[in-house]
Order: C-alpha cells, then sequence, then structure tokens
C-alpha cells in the first residue's frame, strides 16, 4: 500500500498518479486488481450511489459505511475518504470527524478549499491530508469552469500556495484551465491531481460511474469512459429475464 510519503515521492520521480473514485468492496477490489494507485470514497457517493441532487445530502454516517467497504474490499490499497459537507466546519469537528473515518480503514482525508485552521489541526495530529481546489461542488452554485480570470486564477494559485505551507501531501484541482494546472503543478511541492485540469497535473481522478459507464446519462465534457457497464448490465438482466420467462 502506498503512503502519503511515496506518493510525494512519485512527483519527484515524475510518475503519473492514477486514482478512481469507488464506493463499495466489488468496485474497490477491482480497482485494486487493476493496480489503481489509489482509491477515493468520494462525496460524489451521494450523486451515484444514493441519487441525491448534490453531494451536500450525505453526512458522516454514510461516509462511513461506504469507506468502510472500500477498504474492505482493497486493503491493499491507500484509500481516501472524503470529509463530507460540514463535517469540516471547525478544526475541533474536523478533527473528529477525520479519525473516524481513519478508524474504517481509510489513509488520508480530502476536504475541499483552504481550511487553514482545520487543515493546520490536522496536520498537526499526523492525519495526511488531501485538498481540493477549483471547482468545490459542496459549496458551487454553478459547476463552470473556475480560474477563467486572472483574478481567480491568481486566487486558486495562492490557495495551492497555502495548502503546501500547511503540509498537504497532495490536492485535487476541479475543472480549471490545463495551463493554470500546469502552473500550479510546477510551483508546489503537494502532488496535484486533475479531474478536467489537462494534462499537466501529476496524477487524473475521474469518478467510477463515468470511467466505467455505470449509468446513461452525460458524462461532464472533461471525462472519459474507458468501459460502458451500463448497456453490459442491461444485457445481463435481458439474458437473465429471458432464461426465467423461457
Ligand atoms: O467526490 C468526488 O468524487 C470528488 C472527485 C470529483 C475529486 O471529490
Amino acid at each position: 500500500m502506498l503512503t502519503a510519503q511515496e506518493i510525494r515521492l512519485m512527483k519527484s520521480t515524475g510518475q503519473k498518479i492514477a486514482v478512481t473514485t469507488a464506493y463499495d468492496v466489488a468496485f474497490a477490489s477491482m480497482a485494486e486488481i487493476a493496480g489503481i494507485d489509489q482509491i477515493l470514497v468520494g462525496d460524489s457517493l451521494a450523486n451515484t450511489m444514493l441519487g441525491y441532487k448534490s453531494t451536500s445530502e450525505i453526512g458522516m454516517n454514510e461516509m462511513e459505511i461506504f469507506t468502510a467497504a472500500v477498504c474492505r474490499g482493497a486493503p491493499n490499497t491507500h484509500v481516501i475518504a472524503d470529509m463530507p459537507y460540514k463535517s469540516d466546519e471547525t478544526p475541533e469537528l474536523a478533527l473528529e470527524n477525520a479519525r473516524r473515518l481513519l478508524r474504517c480503514g481509510a489513509r488520508s482525508v480530502k476536504l475541499e478549499g483552504a481550511k487553514v485552521e482545520v487543515i493546520r489541526t490536522l496536520r498537526e495530529n499526523g492525519i495526511e491530508v488531501m485538498g481540493h481546489l477549483g471547482l468545490l461542488p459542496q459549496t458551487a452554485k454553478n459547476f463552470k469552469q473556475r480560474g477563467t480570470t486572472e483574478k481567480e486564477a491568481e486566487q486558486i494559485f495562492q490557495e495551492a500556495k497555502i495548502l503546501e505551507a500547511l503540509g498537504v501531501y497532495a490536492f485535487v484541482l476541479e475543472h480549471i484551465p490545463e495551463e493554470l494546472g500546469k502552473k500550479i503543478t510546477n510551483a508546489v511541492s503537494p502532488v496535484t491531481i486533475g479531474i478536467g485540469a489537462g494534462s499537466g497535473t501529476d496524477g487524473q481522478v475521474l469518478v467510477m460511474h463515468d470511467l466505467l459507464g455505470l449509468h446513461n446519462k452525460k458524462i461532464p465534457p472533461f471525462a472519459k469512459k474507458f468501459a460502458n457497464l451500463f448497456e453490459e448490465g442491461v444485457a445481463g438482466f435481458r439474458s437473465y429475464l429471458k432464461m426465467v420467462k423461457d
């Protein structure tokens, strides 16, 4: 299992880091067998697994159940657990909740935004943190690309420097221009994991349901489908249905 330190080292040796989300035993074990570097139990499970409209609709109880399942399915892979909306409202609450997720088997936690006191407290208590900048789905009013104006790009760049100073080992860069992703990646020591941030980041993350084609809805413009399990699933159910009816 890769430690946060080993993931940092991959940046210095120029190795790209492949991250996928997963939410249960079956898919976590597939990702582990495939050799995926890290699995993120994203709060995107609110949408992908539970059918809610927003990631802000789930809390710690759900995150604990799904994190524990993924850790059982991929016992040899570094699992990152997302801190759900408002679970990191204060440094004390964040520490308590991060510890709950680590007790489920996660090796690090991810949280959205440059929350200085929260991240400082987690780091002072030895917790490995992955940050998340750019588009922040928990609080976003729309899903447009971020960092498209000079002012916004500079703000994201400065937040990246703040996360570096706080000692995060990595951070996600979501839906920002490729140039900005590259500039940040070259300017900071933490690993940058892009989703819609171009090919210049240290690694990439995709939502499993988009990458495996587990739904029949439109995928974001920056995502890529590597399989079509939705169609395969429907075909499998149809074959079963036909056999029973016949
Ligand atoms: O919740 C999630 O799946 C995420 C990824 C989009 C990075 O935060």
